[in-house]
């Protein structure tokens, strides 16, 4: 199983903040956005990771993160030219996924708790696709599935006007290699984006898309709002400072995961003595 993180977008409900930096660089507490999301990647077993960035803000990400070896992983970076859509990022990852599977997750989606990373790794040999459903309060925003009396999904809608559920699709979707060639039949919406919303409907269509259910205890926020960065921001200072579990670290994530050793990981402990994060990692080293 390969990865991407999709990390582009113009971040335009979080003006002024990222006219010149990228949201997936704005900090959540302690650490960048774009950490969350990868320490998760690292966490469901997987090692070859493909960023996907603006082609202003790649050099960034690549300054940050480098080629992964750091943290027993493989990294590549890839530019999208314009936010064509969330689907367009296995267009651009053709090449990168070949005949692998894939998960992609995107660069502001957070997840914590649940284990849902187990389910995940579970499905290294998937065939078809492989999505997660969370009840929520506002459906509207998100993609929604509607399920029949034996929950069973039967149908998948974007933004829908008025839900047939509760439960939407969070920012975590799995599938086999197919997924290129369907993303490259699918149309622009109404919205002017290649939807992946589009992508599950057409697994669905081929009776190969099973969704999960997540565990209620599994916290899932998107943070691409002020209201919900802030949330992001205190929940994760909540499990820091009162409970004392870093979330979020993919040094942590990579150590947990036997990629990296504990020499390996005191190295790097060694290097951010002075800040919080270090402070916290360094706990575990
Ligand atoms: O968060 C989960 C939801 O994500 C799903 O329930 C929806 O089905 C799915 O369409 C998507 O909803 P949004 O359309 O609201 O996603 P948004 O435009 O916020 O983009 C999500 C992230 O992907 C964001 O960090 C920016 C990045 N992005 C987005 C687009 C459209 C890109 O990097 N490139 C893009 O072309």
């Amino acid at each position: 199983m390969k990865g991407i993180i999709l990390a582009g977008g113009t971040g335009s409900r979080l003006y002024p903040m990222t006219l010149s930096v990228s949201k997936q660089l704005l900090p959540i507490y302690d650490k960048p956005m774009i950490y969350y999301p990868l320490s998760t990647l690292i966490k469901c077993g997987i090692r070859e990771i493909l960023i996907i960035s603006t082609t202003d803000d790649l050099s960034i990400f690549q300054r940050l993160l480098g080629d992964g070896s750091q943290w027993g992983c493989k990294f590549q970076y890839e530019a999208q030219d314009y936010p064509k859509g969330l689907a367009d990022a296995f267009i651009i990852g053709d090449k990168f996924i070949g005949k692998s599977n894939v998960t992609l997750i995107l660069g502001d989606n957070f997840f914590y708790g649940g284990n849902f990373e187990k389910e995940i790794l579970s499905r290294k040999d998937l065939k078809g696709g492989f999505i997660f459903a969370l009840r929520v309060s506002k459906p509207k925003r998100y993609g929604v599935i509607e399920f029949d009396e034996n929950f069973n999904a039967v149908g998948i809608e974007e933004k829908p006007k008025n839900p047939k559920s509760s439960y939407v699709v969070p920012g975590i979707y799995c599938y086999d290699h197919t997924v290129v060639s369907k993303a490259k039949t699918l149309n622009f919406s109404d919205r002017g984006e290649l939807e992946i919303t589009d992508i599950n409907k057409a697994f669905l269509n081929e009776t190969s898309l099973e969704v999960k259910v997540l565990n209620e205890d599994t916290v899932w926020l998107d943070t691409g709002t002020v209201d919900s960065l802030m949330n992001a921001n205190q929940f994760v200072e909540t499990l820091q400072q009162r409970k004392g579990i870093l979330v979020g670290s993919p040094e942590l994530s990579a150590f947990q995961n036997n990629l990296i050793t504990k020499e390996t990981l005191s190295l790097l402990v060694e290097s951010m003595t002075e800040s919080k994060y270090g402070e916290f990692l360094k706990l575990y080293s």
